[in-house]
C-alpha cells in the first residue's frame, strides 16, 4: 500500500493526488483520501485504480491545506469501498500501511465495548481503538500514543481527528514512512518518490517513531513521548530511480524485498508456543482438513514449480499423496478427482486462465478447492473455497522473484496446518517447524549478501549458449526455477534436470562451454548430488555449485561456489533459489536485455 498526508499552505487534495500517483506501484486496487476544511473531514473512497478516485474528485471537489490518502494493495479484506482507506470512527480517519497481527483480539474487545465495525480490513481496529481512548478521556494525541502502545504487527500509519483540524500525526514500526520537510509545510508519505516534486529533504522515521505535526510544526518523538534529534537528509534521485528504491531494475528491488515478503506472509499466522498455524481464511474447520486424503495442485510457470517443491513438504510433514499438475493439461484430461481430494491452485496474479480453469474443472467435480494467491479479491481468490495469501506486495517484474518464496513460505504454513491437524507434526514438532520459518527472513537477509559474488560469476558465463541446473530431491523444482528464470530473462537456452537423470540423456551436451549448475546444499541428498557432480567434471563441464558456507569438499571440485547459510532442510530450496536468481539478473543486464520486462512474456496470462 501506499500512504500520503499532507498539511501546509497549498491545496491538499492535488499535492497527495500527485503524491499516491507515485505510489500506485505500490498496489492500485483501491484508492481514499479525507481532507478537513472548515466544514469538519470529508473523506471519499472508491474501488480500483486511482483514476477512478480522481474521477470521483472531480464531481466532488474536497476543499483543505491538510489531508491523508491511500492507495491500496488488498491484504485483508477484498479490495471494496467499504475496505477502501481512510478508515473512520467517530472523529478519527486513519491510513495504513502493514498487517496489524492482534486486530482479531482487539475488534473482539472493541465489539464487546460497542463499537460497530463496517469493514473487513485489520486497519478499522486503529480508528475504534483511538476513538475508544478518546472517550476514556484522552486528548487526540494522547489516545494516538495510547493505541499505538496496543497495536502488535506492523504499521505506517496517518491520522487525523475531526476535532483538530490543523494536526496530522504519523507514526512507524515496521513499514516504512519518510517525512518531507518544506517551508511550514510538510509531507509524510511510504516512500520518496511521493515527495519529490516538493522537497528533497526529508527524515526517515524509524520504528517506534511518532511525527506530530500541529499548525506549522514538526516534532519527532518516542510513542513514549521522548523527544527523537534527526539531521534531514537530501535525496538526489529522479523520481523514476526512486520508485525502484535505487535499485536498477524492479527484479532487483523485488529479490532484495524477499526477507520482507517472506516476514509478512507468516505475519500473524503462526503461534509458536503451541506450534499451531492459523489459516483463517482458508476456511476449512479441522475435521474438513482431517477428511482430506488427498491434495492436487495446479498451477502455471514460477507458480508450478512451487507446486512441486510443496509436493515435498506436503509429502513428507503430512502422509498425504500430492500431486502436482501443470494448469493447462489438467484442465483437458479427465481428471481423478472427487470431494476426497483437496485441490490447490497456486497463482501469483490469480488471474491465469489455465489455473482458473483448472480449479474450475476440480470445483466442478466435487472437489474442496484452495488458492496460494498474491491478489486480494482476484478471480481465483473469489472462486476457490479458501484462500491463503502471499503478502509479496504488487511484483512488477514479469520474472516472478518474491511471489514465489511466499508461495513457499505459504505451503510451509499450509503444510504445519494440515500435519497438526491430520497428527503426523505433534506439537512439539510444529513448535520446532514454526522456530525455523520465522527465522527464514533473516536467512534470505544473509543468503542476499552474495549478490555481488554473483554479479561477478555471471561476467564469466554471460556468453553461453546453453545452460545446465541440475538438483535432486526438493532441490530439483530449484533447478527448474533456475533455468526457468534465465530463459525469461537473459534468452539463453536453460534446462532444469534431476540431477540423477542426467545420464540418460543431457550428459552428452556436456563440454567446456556450457555451465552447469548444481544445486548441492547439505540435505539428505548431498553425497548423491556429489557424484552427479563428479560426473559433469569428469566430461569437462563447468561446475557452479550452489553450496552449504564452509563446505571445503566442494570448494575443491567446483569451478565456482555460490554459498547459502546452514539452515534445516525444508529451508533449503528458499535459501538456494536466490543465487539463482541473482545469476539470472546479472546475466540478462550484462546482455543489455529488458530485465523487467522481457519480449513476450506477460505477468499475467489471462488466454489459454
Ligand atoms: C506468466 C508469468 C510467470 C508466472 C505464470 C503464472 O507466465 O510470466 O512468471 O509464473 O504466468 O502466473 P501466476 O500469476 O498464475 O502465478
Amino acid at each position: 500500500c501506499g500512504i500520503v498526508g499532507y498539511t501546509g499552505r497549498q491545496p491538499a487534495v492535488p499535492v497527495i493526488l500527485e503524491g499516491l500517483r507515485r505510489l500506485e506501484y505500490r498496489g492500485y486496487d483501491s484508492a481514499g483520501i479525507c481532507t478537513m476544511n472548515g466544514h469538519g473531514a470529508e473523506m471519499l473512497r472508491c474501488e480500483g485504480k486511482l483514476a477512478n478516485l480522481e474521477r470521483l474528485l472531480t464531481e466532488t471537489p474536497l476543499g483543505g491545506t491538510i489531508g491523508i490518502g491511500h492507495t491500496r494493495w488488498a491484504t485483508h479484506g477484498r479490495p471494496s469501498e467499504k475496505n477502501a482507506h481512510p478508515h473512520r470512527a467517530g472523529e478519527v480517519f486513519v491510513v495504513h500501511n502493514g498487517i496489524i497481527e492482534n486486530h482479531r483480539e482487539l475488534k473482539e474487545k472493541l465489539e464487546r465495548l460497542g463499537h460497530s465495525f463496517r469493514s473487513d480490513t485489520d486497519t478499522e481496529v486503529i480508528s475504534h481503538l483511538i476513538e475508544h481512548n478518546m472517550k476514556l478521556g484522552s486528548d487526540f494525541e494522547t489516545a494516538v500514543r495510547e493505541s499505538l502502545r496496543e497495536l502488535r504487527g506492523a504499521y505506517a500509519l496517518c491520522i487525523l481527528c475531526e476535532g483538530m483540524p490543523g494536526t496530522l500525526i504519523a507514526a512507524r514500526n515496521g513499514s516504512p514512512l519518510v517525512v518531507g520537510l518544506g517551508e511550514r509545510e510538510f509531507l509524510v508519505a511510504s516512500d520518496i518518490p511521493a515527495l519529490l516534486s516538493h522537497t528533497r529533504r526529508v527524515v526517515f522515521l524509524d520504528d517506534g517513531e511518532v511525527a506530530l505535526f500541529c499548525d506549522g510544526e514538526a516534532s519527532l518523538t518516542r510513542i513514549d513521548g521522548r523527544p527523537v534529534a534527526k539531521e534531514p537528509t537530501t535525496i538526489d534521485w529522479t523520481p523514476v530511480m526512486a520508485e525502484k528504491g535505487g535499485f536498477r531494475h524492479f527484479m532487483l528491488k523485488e529479490i532484495f524485498e524477499q526477507p520482507r515478503a517472506i516476514a509478512d506472509t507468516i505475519a500473524g499466522q503462526v503461534f509458536e508456543e503451541e506450534g499451531a498455524v492459523f489459516l483463517d481464511e482458508l476456511k476449512m474447520t479441522d475435521d474438513e482438513l482431517a477428511q482430506v486424503s488427498r491434495v492436487v495442485i495446479v498451477a502455471c510457470g514460477t507458480s508450478w514449480h512451487a507446486g512441486l517443491v510443496g509436493k515435498f513438504l506436503l509429502e513428507d510433514l503430512c502422509r498425504l499423496p500430492v500431486e502436482v499438475e501443470i494448469a493447462s493439461e489438467y484442465r483437458y484430461r479427465n481428471p481423478v478427482v472427487g470431494e476426497e481430494s483437496l485441490v490447490l491452485a497456486i497463482s501469483q496474479s490469480g488471474e491465469t486462465a489455465d489455473t482458473l480453469a483448472a480449479l474450475r474443472e476440480a470445483k466442478l467435480r466435487g472437489a474442496r478447492t484452495a488458492t496460494i494467491c498474491n491478489v486480494v479479491g482476484s478471480s481465483i481468490a473469489r472462486e476457490a473455497h479458501g484462500v491463503i495469501y502471499t503478502h509479496a506486495g504488487p511484483e512488477i517484474g514479469v520474472a516472478s522473484t518474491k511471489a514465489f518464496v511466499t508461495q513457499l513460505a505459504a505451503l510451509h504454513l499450509l503444510a504445519i496446518r494440515l500435519g497438526r491437524t491430520v497428527g503426523t507434526i505433534s506439537r512439539e514438532k510444529g513448535r520446532e517447524l514454526i522456530g525455523s520459518l520465522v527465522k527464514l527472513p533473516g536467512l534470505v537477509e544473509e543468503t542476499l549478501r552474495i549478490a555481488p559474488v554473483v554479479e561477478a560469476v555471471a561476467r564469466g558465463c554471460h556468453h553461453a549458449r546453453d545452460f545446465l541446473y541440475l538438483g535432486r530431491g526438493s532441490c530439483y523444482p530449484v533447478a527448474l526455477e533456475g533455468a526457468l528464470k534465465l530463459k525469461e530473462i537473459s534468452y539463453i537456452h536453460a534446462e532444469g534436470y534431476p540431477a540423477g537423470e542426467m545420464k540418460h540423456g543431457p550428459i552428452a551436451l556436456i563440454d567446456e562451454q556450457m555451465p552447469v549448475v548444481v544445486l548441492a546444499p547439505r540435505n539428505a541428498h548431498y553425497e548423491k548430488t556429489i557424484s552427479n557432480m563428479e560426473e559433469v567434471i569428469a566430461r569437462g563441464g563447468r561446475v557452479i555449485a550452489v553450496a552449504t558456507e564452509g563446505d571445503d569438499t566442494l570448494v575443491a571440485k567446483a569451478e565456482i561456489m555460490l554459498e547459502i547459510p546452514e539452515a534445516p532442510p525444508e529451508l533449503l530450496p528458499i535459501l538456494a533459489t536466490v543465487p539463482l536468481q541473482l545469476l539470472a539478473y546479472h546475466v540478462a543486464v550484462l546482455r543489455g536485455n529488458d530485465v523487467d520486462q522481457p519480449r513476450n512474456l506477460a505477468k499475467s496470462v489471462t488466454v489459454e
